[in-house]
C-alpha cells in the first residue's frame, strides 16, 4: 500500500486559511480509500464567519457523495465494566448505525439575518425520495448480511420524527415501499427519534441495524457509543455506495473514527487509538474488499483489549504508542 498524509481540517486552516483546499480534494479523488484524523481544534474562533473545522469534513463528505455513514457500536466483553451503562444492559449489544450524510438538516440551506432582536437563524431539512431510498438501500443490504453472518432473522429499524415532520414522513414512506418491494426478508419497524433514544440506551439489545437522518444519526451515534466503553472505541465508514454481498468491488469512502480532536488531552500522547485502528479495519474491509484483513485487525484489537492494555479513557494507564503497539503484536 502507499500512503500520502495530508493536513485537514483546523491543520489545514493554520496552514492555508481553508478547513479543506482543492489539493487535498483532488488526492482524496484520486485515492482508493481515505482514513480521516479528527479535525477540530481547541481554538474556538470567536468571528463567527472564521472558517471552521467540521465544515471541512461536510465539505469533503459532499464533495466524494458519501451519503452512507455507517458506525458499528459493539459492547466489546474486555470492557464490560467501563461507561455509564450498566453491564447487564449492554452486555453483547451489537448494532450498527447507518446515518445519511450528505442531506437532511446538515445540509440544507443556513441561514443568519437581520440585527438585534430582529436577528433570526435558520436551518432546513431537506430530503428527496431518491436521496432517501439509495441510503436505505445500503441499511437493508447490511441488515442481510449480517443476519446471515450471524444466523438469526433479518431486522431494521428507523427512526425519525414523522409526527412531527414533513421530511420524517416521506423518509418513513419510501422506507415502507423498499422494504416490502425488494427486502421482504428484512423485518422493519420505525421508532420515533425520542422515544428511539431511549429505547437505544436502555434495551440496546433490540437493535440490529438502525437508519436514521443526518442530524439524528450524529446524536444517536454520540449517545450509544459508551456501549462500546467509550467514544473513542468508535469507527466509522462513509461511503457511496452500496456494501451488497458477495461484494464484487472495493466502495472506496473516507473512514474516520467517531471521537473529536479530544483539545483536553492534546499533545500528551494518551489518546485512544483504538477507534482510529478499527476504521483502518472498515477502510480494509469495504474500502478496498479485504475482509479476512479488516477481521484480523479488529481480532487485534479485541486481543489487546483482552491482554488489558486500555488507554484513559477506558480505564487504563496505557499510551496511544502503547496500545498500537499491543495491536500490532497481535496481529503478529
Ligand atoms: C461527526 C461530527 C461531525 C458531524 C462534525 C464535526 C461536523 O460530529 O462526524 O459525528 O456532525 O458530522
Ligand atoms: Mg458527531
Amino acid at each position: 500500500m502507499e500512503f500520502s498524509a495530508f493536513p485537514f481540517g483546523a491543520a489545514s486552516i493554520e496552514l492555508t486559511g481553508l478547513p479543506l483546499t482543492d489539493e487535498v480534494l483532488d488526492a482524496c479523488r484520486s485515492a482508493d480509500a481515505v482514513l480521516v484524523g479528527a479535525v477540530g481544534t481547541a481554538h474556538q474562533p470567536t468571528d463567527p464567519a472564521a472558517p471552521r473545522p467540521g465544515q471541512g469534513l461536510l465539505d469533503l463528505r459532499a464533495a466524494l457523495g458519501l451519503y452512507a455513514n455507517i458506525r458499528p457500536v459493539r459492547a466489546w466483553p474486555a470492557l464490560s465494566d467501563m461507561g455509564p451503562y450498566r453491564t447487564e444492559t449492554v452486555k453483547d449489544a451489537d448494532l450498527v448505525i447507518v446515518r445519511e450524510l450528505t442531506g437532511g438538516l446538515y445540509a440544507g440551506t443556513r441561514g443568519l439575518r437581520g440585527t438585534g432582536a430582529d436577528r433570526l437563524a435558520f436551518d432546513t431539512c431537506v430530503y428527496t425520495a431518491g436521496e432517501i431510498e439509495r441510503v436505505a438501500r445500503v441499511a437493508f443490504e447490511l441488515a442481510r448480511t449480517r443476519a446471515h453472518s450471524r444466523r438469526r432473522p433479518a431486522r431494521l429499524t428507523s427512526i425519525d420524527k414523522a409526527n412531527v415532520l414533513e421530511t420524517s414522513r416521506l423518509w418513513r414512506d419510501v422506507l415502507t415501499a423498499l422494504g416490502a418491494a425488494e427486502y421482504p426478508g428484512v423485518r422493519l419497524d420505525h421508532l420515533l427519534v425520542d422515544s428511539g433514544a431511549m429505547a437505544l440506551v436502555s434495551t440496546p439489545r433490540r437493535f440490529d441495524v438502525i437508519i436514521t437522518e443526518n442530524m439524528f444519526g450524529d446524536i444517536l451515534s454520540d449517545a450509544a457509543a459508551p456501549i462500546s466503553g467509550s467514544l473513542g472505541m468508535m469507527a466509522s465508514a462513509s461511503l457511496a455506495g452500496s456494501p451488497a454481498e458477495p461484494m464484487t468491488k472495493p466502495l472506496g469512502g473516507l473512514y474516520e473514527p467517531v471521537h473529536g480532536s479530544a483539545p483536553d488531552i492534546a499533545g500528551q500522547g494518551v489518546a485512544n487509538p483504538y477507534g482510529a485502528i478499527l476504521s483502518a479495519a472498515l477502510l480494509l474491509r469495504y474500502g478496498l474488499g479485504l475482509p479476512t484483513e479488516a477481521a484480523a485487525l479488529e481480532d487485534a484489537v479485541e486481543g489487546a483489549l483482552a491482554a488489558g492494555i486500555r488507554t484513559r479513557d477506558i480505564g487504563g494507564v496505557a499510551t496511544t504508542a502503547d496500545a498500537t503497539r499491543a495491536v500490532l503484536g497481535q496481529l503478529r
